[in-house]
């Protein structure tokens, strides 16, 4: 069994990013055969300097490392070195009722954010879809915003296999029970995000311990003593027992149960306390593989290895289509 997932470069690495994704390879890397990479081509589909891009490509191989995805354990690579990629996109685009991208949720905010978008904004779940369809991943760890396009994924395929025969695997997304969506600490109603403008608000994998505390210590919450999780009523409490519950490994009600009685005080210098031990060590980790040169050598691998089996899977849909010779 296969499990895929890629983030994308387009700046500094969210509490959010390694709680919904890079935690669950490291967790499930022993389990299946996995593949993680960095969707640099995903990443353009807003603008990005050409500089800053190239580092943050390189910083993110670091942040698996140092995360501890094994590099022995998983194939690493970079998408855009991999040209079936957007090879296999366009072929799916054309099977793609343009109407079904209209209609993705994450289209529908971006396209509103972003003024002049390109084309790319539109079709980018279809390359995603190709991302994952490529390997016959069986499972896709993501948090809750990739879901629909994991759907979308799944719908591709069966529309593909109908038409064309059994070519594709029907993937699963794979979302964690508390960490699934880690939100704002300013606004807790709103998803812990890269892009978001008030740094406050956003844990970023490499701050640095002082600053974590001062952003968990300034979280916002209700006017409430009691610590209860209801995301309805208490969105920030309930937050930052999310992100208590997912970095212990302990359930929501056993985090509830820890901390009954104490005041928001307390808990927040317990929650910064875990953060600050879970990133610390991975950030001292990050400084020493950020300059050292085994990059290159697991990139050209995992380059090798995933060109070898996209490649058969982009001619056999190729091929069935009856493009070439
Ligand atoms: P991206 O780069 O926006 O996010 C990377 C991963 O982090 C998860 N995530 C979160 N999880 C919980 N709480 C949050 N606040 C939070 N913010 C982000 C995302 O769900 C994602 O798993 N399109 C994808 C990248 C991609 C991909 C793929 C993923 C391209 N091809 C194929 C899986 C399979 C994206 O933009 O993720």
């Amino acid at each position: 069994m296969r499990i895929l997932t890629g983030l994308q470069p387009s700046g500094e690495l969210t509490l959010g990013n390694y709680i919904g994704a890079i935690k669950q390879m490291v967790k499930y890397q022993d389990e299946y055969e996995s593949f993680i990479f960095v969707a640099d081509l995903h990443a353009i589909t807003v603008s990005q300097d050409p500089k800053e891009l190239r580092n943050n490509i390189k910083s993110l191989i670091a942040i698996y490392l140092a995360s501890g995805i094994d590099k022995d354990k998983n194939t690493i690579f970079i998408q855009s070195e991999n040209i079936y990629h957007a090879n296999m996109s366009w072929l799916l685009e054309c099977l793609t009722p343009y109407g079904e991208l209209g209609r993705m949720t994450q289209f529908k905010d971006k396209s509103l954010k972003h003024q002049n978008f390109g084309a790319g904004l539109l079709t980018y779940p279809v390359l995603m879809a190709s991302d994952i369809l490529l390997y016959d991943a069986d499972f896709v760890p993501t948090g809750i915003d990739q879901k629909q396009h994991v759907e979308l994924a799944r719908n591709i395929a069966e529309r593909v296999n109908k038409k064309y025969g059994d070519i594709f695997k029907i993937p699963e997304p794979l979302i964690p029970k508390d960490g699934a969506k880690i939100c704002d600490l300013v606004d807790p109603t709103k998803k812990m995000s890269k892009s978001t403008e008030n740094p406050k608000g956003v844990i970023y994998m490499l701050d640095k311990e002082n600053v974590i505390r001062k952003k968990i210590m300034g979280a916002t919450t209700d006017s409430e003593m009691e610590i209860r999780y209801d995301p309805e009523t208490k969105p920030g409490i309930s937050n930052l027992i999310n992100i208590y519950a997912s970095l212990s490994g302990l359930t929501i009600p056993e985090v509830i149960e820890k901390f009954k009685g104490q005041n928001y005080g307390t808990f927040k210098g317990e929650v910064a306390d875990l953060v600050i031990k879970t990133l610390i060590p991975i950030q001292e980790r990050y400084q020493e593989i950020i300059n050292s040169h085994e990059l290159d050598k697991i990139l050209d691998e995992g380059r090798d290895k995933t060109l070898e089996i996209a490649k058969k899977k982009y001619l056999d849909l190729r091929n069935r289509m009856g493009l070439g010779r």
